[in-house]
């Protein structure tokens, strides 16, 4: 190229040189300012892998923890390994929310096991927690960033950021957009007929995020159920035969049995990591812009998202609403970002 650029004049030689420069920087531009706030939690520790081991496209600017799966001081130190087992220590952990704003806290120990991560033995991490709360991170951050500039991947109940919004709500200024794993509509819910985990675990934090008027994306049951392990899937990981593939493996291995059982199922979802793979390839993902409500009132209904798929009420639609996506396509993308990891 160069050599054939020497022939050319001295302005096209330009011409050239400028145009590959613009699409150079165009192409380090697309990289997403990244805020992860999770439970972790078996399928987060996935999620958070997964993230981890893609920073050409993911600019992290910290992890940021929640009561939820399991107790805070649980999720933060299972956030601080997951960033360990990654070797991306430079990310800073912060802790959130022990509670939700409202309702008694429930846990998920039965799925993700007493310490929050089933399938593998945990340990202290060498790395601590970054001083201060996560709503005050959130708060700080979003306040003075360029606007519209962040974007949050909420994988666990919403607690963190709906305080934030309730002391700060100008925050909505920093917010690009929000990708949250929750909720339910074709598929039913998890944690009642109609109930998903983390809307279920703090409703009232979800209707206050969902009424702040940031962009939403959210990954519902409706399209975690179907991106399900499988014995071909989870030897596809295996081969990778690094620490990150073997970690993964034994955390799916016991995860996935509680769903597998419940549903019937040959596979389970990785419910978490499918927020991972949407911002990593949309593309692989389909769904709608739609009306969706939360309800927060006590009774059979506690935590369902309705969701307005055929745009019945002519609602605002202040959601996108993800309902399916190429299962192989995200297990190849999770293994082929997992490989480049220890
Ligand atoms: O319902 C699935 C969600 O609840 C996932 O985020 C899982 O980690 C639990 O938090
Ligand atoms: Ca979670």
């Amino acid at each position: 190229m160069y050599r054939y650029a020497q022939k050319l004049p001295h302005l096209l030689r330009s011409l050239l040189l400028l145009s590959l420069i613009t699409a150079t920087s165009a192409q380090a531009a697309e990289k997403i300012d990244l805020i992860i706030d999770t439970d972790p939690g078996a399928d987060d520790v996935v999620a958070l892998l997964f993230a981890l081991a893609s920073p050409q496209e993911l600019n992290i600017r910290a992890l940021t923890t929640v009561a939820g799966n399991v107790r805070l001081d649980k999720t933060s130190r299972n956030a601080r390994l997951a960033r360990e087992w990654a070797g991306r220590e430079e990310v800073p952990v912060y802790a959130g929310a022990p509670k939700p704003l409202m309702r008694t806290p429930i846990y998920a120990e039965n799925i993700h096991g007493k310490e929050g991560l089933s399938g593998v033995t945990v340990h202290e991490p060498k790395e601590g927690l970054a001083q201060g709360s996560a709503i005050n991170y959130l708060i700080d951050t979003l306040k003075t960033a360029k606007p519209h500039s962040i974007t949050i991947a909420m994988l666990g109940p919403q607690t963190n950021l709906a305080l934030a919004l309730i002391q700060e709500p100008e925050i909505v200024q920093g917010i690009k957009e929000v990708v949250i794993m929750g909720g339910a509509h074709f598929n039913g819910g998890n944690m009642t007929p109609v109930a998903e985990f983390n809307l279920f675990a703090d409703p009232q934090a979800a209707e206050v995020v969902l009424k702040s008027g940031v962009k939403l994306t959210y990954l519902p049951l409706d399209v975690t159920h179907k991106i399900l392990t499988s014995e071909t899937r989870l030897k596809q990981i295996a081969a990778i035969g690094n620490n990150a593939s073997k970690l993964v493996g034994n955390i799916l291995n016991e995860y996935v049995k509680g769903d597998m059982e419940h549903y019937g199922l040959a596979g389970g979802p990785v419910h978490d990591a499918t927020v991972i793979a949407y911002l990593l390839k949309p593309e692989l993902f389909t769904g709608r812009a739609v009306n969706v409500v939360v309800d927060s009132r006590e009774g059979p209904t506690f935590g369902q998202t309705i969701v307005d798929w055929y745009d019945g009420l002519k609602a605002p639609k202040n959601a996108f609403w993800v309902e399916s996506g190429d299962a192989q396509g995200f297990f190849d993308l999770l293994t082929e970002r997992l490989a480049r990891l220890q």
